[in-house]
Parts: structure tokens; sequence; C-alpha cells
């Protein structure tokens, strides 16, 4: 060992130049990691004269603690560095924003219809989407030959079964399970999705969703379903809404009736939504036939009721004036982005 070997480790060290915290690692094991070179100057220390101990310690001691300095010193410079961090982990950094999901138009009206339906005392059911011929078709009166029941509307699931298994074409099937297994008096909204065989285009679907009604009590009268929708209209398309009733059929009601609200976009004056007729239809209803009642085993001479049933997507498309079906289901980011700032109900 030799003054010169401790004087040019020196000037390297001086040198010294790291850019990352890999080279300063490297560096610190170069000089003095357990084989780095200013350790192993100590151990020739043990072969120095001893009237050169001395000078050889201090200058050896010199040297080690001005290494740990500048290691120290580089290490704090890498981590400082701009472009440091981002190589690295840096947890202050703000976060990548992930775009908000929405609620679907369908969702955001079924919810707006159940929670309208909710504030008058109803109940919410539901029942299986595939269902029985009994429940679909035959509690509710539709004679043996309905047309409904024929291969053009429905979806089978089974078919040549007496019973056969099919895709419900209704929620009045839901209704059919209540009057069944519910304490009288029932009052309960079903809503859902169903299924019809029909060729897809801008006004018909072969999926789609209603909700329907179902009210049974002693005494229920046609004046009672006509206010319940009336105050149901008003709720959902605003407190100047008039209601209009049709007479209409269907198996499981008599009397039956078809219903229009006033138009809240011309408010009667005729537009190209109501086709210039200044009413809207949204719902068919009557009162539930006693062939219906009996069915599920309720006594028609005591109880009496009334049933409504209307599209979701029907009413969505009267609030927003989508006309074309297809959009609610092609899930299209850039129609549903549309719902974003949709109100929370
Ligand atoms: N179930 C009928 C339909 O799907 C709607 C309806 C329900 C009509 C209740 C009257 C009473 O078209």
């Amino acid at each position: 060992m030799n003054i010169q070997d401790i004087e040019r480790l020196r000037a390297e060290l001086d040198a010294l130049k790291c850019k990352t915290e890999k080279e300063v690692e490297e560096a610190r094991v170069r000089f003095l990691g357990k084989k780095g070179e200013i350790t192993a100057l100590f151990d020739e220390f043990r072969t120095v004269a001893p009237e050169l101990k001395r000078e050889f310690g201090r200058t050896l001691n010199e040297l080690k603690q001005s290494a740990q300095e500048k290691i120290t010193a580089l290490k704090d410079a890498v981590a400082d560095a701009p472009g440091a961090k981002a190589s690295g982990l840096d947890l202050s950094m703000p976060g990548d924003p992930l775009p908000m999901g929405s609620r679907h138009p369908v969702s955001i009206v079924r919810e707006e219809i159940v929670s309208i339906f909710r504030k008058f005392g109803y109940d919410v059911a539901e029942g299986p989407e595939v269902e029985d011929d009994y429940h679909v078709f035959e509690a509710l009166n539709f004679p043996p030959n309905h047309p409904a029941r024929d291969m053009q509307d429905t979806f089978f699931v089974s078919a040549g079964h007496p019973n056969p298994l099919l895709l419900r074409t209704h929620t009045s099937s839901v209704q059919v399970r209540a009057m069944e297994t519910m304490n009288l008096p029932i009052r309960v909204i079903c809503p859902g999705r169903v299924f019809r065989n029909e060729a897809i285009s801008a006004r018909a679907h072969c999926i789609f969703h209603q909700v329907e009604g179902l009210y049974i009590d002693e005494g229920v009268t046609f004046s009672d379903l006509k206010q319940a929708i009336l105050l149901f209209a008003r709720e959902m398309f605003g407190p100047d809404t008039q209601i209009r009733m049709r007479p209409s059929y269907f198996p499981f009601t008599e009397p039956s009736a078809e219903v229009d609200v006033s138009c809240n976009i011309c408010h009667g004056k005729g537009c190209n939504i109501c086709k210039g007729t200044g009413w809207l239809e949204i719902l068919g209803c009557g009162m539930v036939d006693p062939n219906v009642l009996e069915a599920s085993g309720i006594d028609s001479k005591k109880y009496s009721g009334f049933a409504f049933g209307m599209g979701i997507e029907r009413i969505a498309m009267l609030k927003w004036q989508v006309n074309d079906l297809r959009h609610y289901f092609e899930n299209d980011l850039r129609f549903l982005g549309e719902f974003a700032s949709a109100p929370e109900v």
C-alpha cells in the first residue's frame, strides 16, 4: 500500500457522478462494500510499517469518511432529480380518472314509476321470466285458442306439453302469483322484462319492460282505478296532466280501457310526437275479470279489483322523445351517456 493508492481513490471519488439510484449503489459496493477498494486498503493496513501507521491510518479514515459522505450526497441528489419520480412510484401523483357509468334510461324510468306507486302504498313483486302457460294465459282467462298464445307472439321453451314453459309475454303472470300467495287486500306492482316474438324495428322489439299493477280489496270500483291512474299520470308527467280513457279489450279485465295522457310537449295543441291529436297512449287497464279472481281462489262476490300495465320503454320514449326502441337495447355508449346526468329518484 502506498499513499498514491489513497490519492487515486480520492480523485476517483471526487469525480464520481451518478444518474440513478442503481449507479449510486454500484459505487457504494465498489468503494465501501465488503470487497470494496477502501475496505481492501483497511485490510492491507495491517502490513504497513509501524512508523507509518499513524499517517496512513488518519488518511485512510478520512478517505472512508468522505466516501460515505459522497455516497449519501449522491443518493440524495438522484432522489431529488427531476424525472426521478416518474421512473418509480410516486404516490402523490393524481390518479387516472375512471369514467363514471350512468344508469340505463329504462332503469331510471322504472325506478321513477316504482317510487310513485310505492308512495301510493303498493308493494313490489317479482316473478320468473321463464313461466308456464298457466300463469301467463290460462289463469288470466285467455281462451284456449286465443291468438296471443300463438307461436307468432310467444317464445316457447318447451312446446307440446299441456302446460308448456314459455318466456312471459307480460308481467300479469306475477299478478297471478301474487293472488295465489298474498293475503288480501293486495296492492302490488310488478316491474320486469317481457318477451314477444316480434320483428325488431323502431317501434317493436322482442324484449321490453313493463310495470303492471294490481289492487284487490272489498268494494274496489272503476272510479278508484281512474283516480289511481290520474294521480300516477300527474306525478309522472306534471300536475296539469289530463287523462282520457278509451274502451278496450283484455281477456283478464272487464270493463277494459286504454289510457291516454294529454301531450306534455304541445299541451294539447297537436305536435308530431302526439301525431296532432294532443294525446299520448300510456297504458292498458281495467277491472279484474271475476273469472281471474276465481281462478286464483278469490271470492269474486266479496272482492273486486283493478289492474293496469304499461311499457317502460314507451314511457321513456315520451319522456325523452327517443323514438327508436332499438336504442334501448344496443348499449351504444354514446346513447347511454346522454342520461349520465339524469336526476336520481
Ligand atoms: N298485460 C297487458 C299487456 O301486456 C297490459 C294490461 C295489464 C292491461 C293489466 C290491462 C290490465 O298488454
